[in-house]
């Protein structure tokens, strides 16, 4: 974390430098799946975002090492592409020098401000040594030179769901984020988080493995996909509202195409999810917020829960959820999402950092 560097603004003009212009507000979340920054002015920030994965390569004339990272680094290497949190959080010390690489190679690509005061929204996961070590990849990022702040994911993604300002802020509410690696809930008190639960066993890539599963079932073994189609299937198909079965074309080992069609695979994976995800928060963290702080379970519950993270973009997983919930614990419970909940956490963050930047805390 850095202190004061106006005299230290590298790459801005003279004038802007006169003048001491304000630094640039930024929201970054770094994720399993995808990396997202927005950027600019928050009430329509541009937003930008990529897999979260490198590989590298010997330049063929000088031998030099090189670095590609995002969607061309997992189509054109997917023999050596590296997801570098593959499980949430950087495991070792090579994944996260892997990583800042990456975050490093992002932000020249993509020409983030290095004077700025940045907002990461981070995982609530009980991984001490992988926290200590994504906190190493952002410290020493390069970005925030003016100032680094962290928030959980949840309650950036939460941010958008809940109004035009930081509405989310200052509300009782119940938080469920959905992501690749953890099912996380946690109530929020006016920013402060409460009765944090986290399970790794209800996620994003525990459906894309069962889609895989159930697509070999489906096809009598004729079919096998790797997790990267997998997940293109439950991203571009998966409906609550109106699921159409999907053809595909495989190549075959002897030669020869082979088409299939998907009639139930994604759908019965992503139905489990939703049940999973419902009897562990009815019965687990539910039960557990309702112990530790009752008034607050009644009041949260009377607001709409906000569902975060990237299974939030199922089309009508809201409303399943919400349906769902309410039999499970037989009261009327109400869900919402933000639009986009793919970059809400970002978002969400990013109109954090706007805030510190207007109240000149940095
Ligand atoms: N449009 C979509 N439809 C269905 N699932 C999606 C969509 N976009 C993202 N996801 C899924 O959401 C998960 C990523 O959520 P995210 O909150 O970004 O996770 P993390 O914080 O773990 O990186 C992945 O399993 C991804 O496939
Ligand atoms: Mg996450």
């Amino acid at each position: 974390m850095s202190d004061d560097t106006e005299d230290d603004s590298g790459g801005e003009s003279t004038a802007d430098m006169e003048f001491g212009e304000q630094p640039a507000p930024l929201g970054v979340k770094v994720g399993s799946t995808r990396t997202v920054v927005a950027e600019d002015d928050a009430d329509s920030p541009s937003v930008t975002q990529t897999l979260t994965c490198l590989a590298t390569y010997d330049d063929a004339l000088t031998g030099e090492e090189h670095v590609i990272y995002g969607a061309e680094a997992a189509t054109e290497y997917p023999d050596r592409v590296r997801f570098m949190l593959r499980s949430g959080l950087p495991e070792d010390k090579e994944t996260t020098g892997l990583a800042k690489r990456f975050f490093e190679e992002f932000a020249s690509a993509n020409g983030l401000d290095t004077d700025s005061v940045v907002v990461y929204a981070i995982p609530t996961i009980d991984n001490e040594a992988g926290l200590d070590r994504l906190a190493e990849i952002i410290e020493d990022g390069p970005v925030g030179e003016r100032r680094i702040a962290s928030y959980p994911e949840s309650l950036c993604g939460a941010v958008p769901a809940l109004g035009d300002g930081l509405d989310a802020i200052e509300d009782t509410f119940v938080a469920i984020n959905m992501g690749s690696t953890n099912l996380e809930a946690c109530a929020y008190r006016r920013g402060e988080q409460l009765a944090p639960f986290s399970t790794g066993a209800i996620t994003g890539t525990e459906v894309d493995r069962r889609i895989a599963n159930y697509v070999e079932e489906e096809t009598q073994g004729r079919v096998n996909i790797d997790l990267t189609t997998a997940r293109e299937y439950k991203e571009q198909h998966a409906d609550f509202n109106d699921y159409e079965p999907f053809s595909d074309i495989i190549q075959q080992p002897g030669g020869g195409t082979y088409e299939f069609t998907i009639e139930d695979a994604v759908m019965d994976a992503v139905d489990e999810f939703v049940d999973a995800a419902v009897d562990e928060v009815a019965n687990v963290f539910l039960p557990d917020l309702a112990s530790d702080y009752v008034k607050i379970y009644q009041q949260a519950l009377d607001n709409p829960i906000v569902l975060t993270g990237g299974m939030g973009c199922i089309p009508g997983i809201v409303s399943e959820f919400e349906t769902r919930l309410g039999e499970e614990i037989d009261r009327e419970v109400e869900a919402t999402t933000a639009d986009e909940p793919e970059t809400a956490a970002a978002r969400g963050a990013h109109r954090i950092a706007e805030r510190l930047v207007d109240l000149g805390e940095y």
